[in-house]
């Protein structure tokens, strides 16, 4: 897998499979994949640091035959240190997780790395981004929730575009100081209405659940949604 430049105008797309058809996953995965995914949005939550239960790594493994495209797990549990060899296993490319669900971050942030993936901090809406200050060397990824974890379908906090532009100024600068590339990832909410706001204020990768598992067929599926986040985030001339 590549890590692109933030100083590249990239846009990563990650639809979420929270919101797709269960009972009919490893066909939504290569749906969306085939619609340009860049990645698939795994979003784990246990019912203790999220109140809500979702899937775990055997479901991971089942799904990872079905795409080429990186794995992208959103560990939303507590704690978090056994769920990681078993996610590497299971083909997992990138774990991130909730700071405040780890006794030792640092230490789990190896953990990711020693088992081959690539490893990043989940910041909640109300998480300081001081929680950074002694890991940005370590971190390939920065997810911000721009909902509070837990549930598909939630509302943008508005919040999250200032915290964006601050958390992209701090990358670009550890970035310029010869540090390695890390992205920026947003969560929850995301629509073609505020994609753009989001890209601007420095995001360089967008997870959207409901954006694209619930586009209706008429306006072209996952391939009409997808085009048409692209399309808001970055308008042609
Ligand atoms: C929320 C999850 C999100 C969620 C996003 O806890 O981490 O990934 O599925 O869904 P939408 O895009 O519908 O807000
Ligand atoms: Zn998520």
């Amino acid at each position: 897998m590549t890590m692109t430049s933030a100083s590249n105008p990239v846009l990563r797309l990650a639809p979420s499979i929270l919101s797709a058809d269960f009972a009919r996953l490893g066909e939504e995965v290569r749906a969306i994949q085939s619609a340009g995914a860049d990645l698939v949005h795994f979003d784990v939550m246990d019912n203790h640091y999220v109140p809500n239960l979702t899937i775990g790594p055997l479901v991971c493994e089942a799904i990872r035959p079905h795409v080429t495209i990186p794995i992208d797990v959103h560990l939303m549990v507590e704690p978090v240190d056994a769920l990681i060899p078993l996610f590497a296993r299971a083909g997992a490319n990138i774990i991130t997780f909730h700071p405040e669900a780890s006794r030792h971050v640092d230490r789990t942030l190896q953990l990711i790395k020693e088992h081959g993936c690539k490893a990043g901090l989940v910041l909640n809406p109300a998480t300081s981004v001081a929680c950074l200050d002694h890991v940005m060397d370590k971190l390939d990824m920065l997810l911000l929730m721009s909902v509070n974890p837990g549930y598909g379908g939630q509302n943008f906090i508005p919040g999250t575009l200032a915290k964006l532009r601050s958390v992209r100024a701090r990358i670009d600068s550890h970035m310029a100081a010869g540090g390695q590339s890390i992205w920026l990832e947003v969560d929850g909410g995301v629509k073609t209405d505020n994609i753009r706001k989001i890209v601007q204020a420095g995001a360089d990768t967008c997870v959207a659940g409901s954006a694209v598992f619930g586009a209706p067929d008429a306006d072209g599926g996952y391939h009409g949604v997808m085009n048409a986040l692209r399309r808001a985030a970055c308008p042609g001339p």
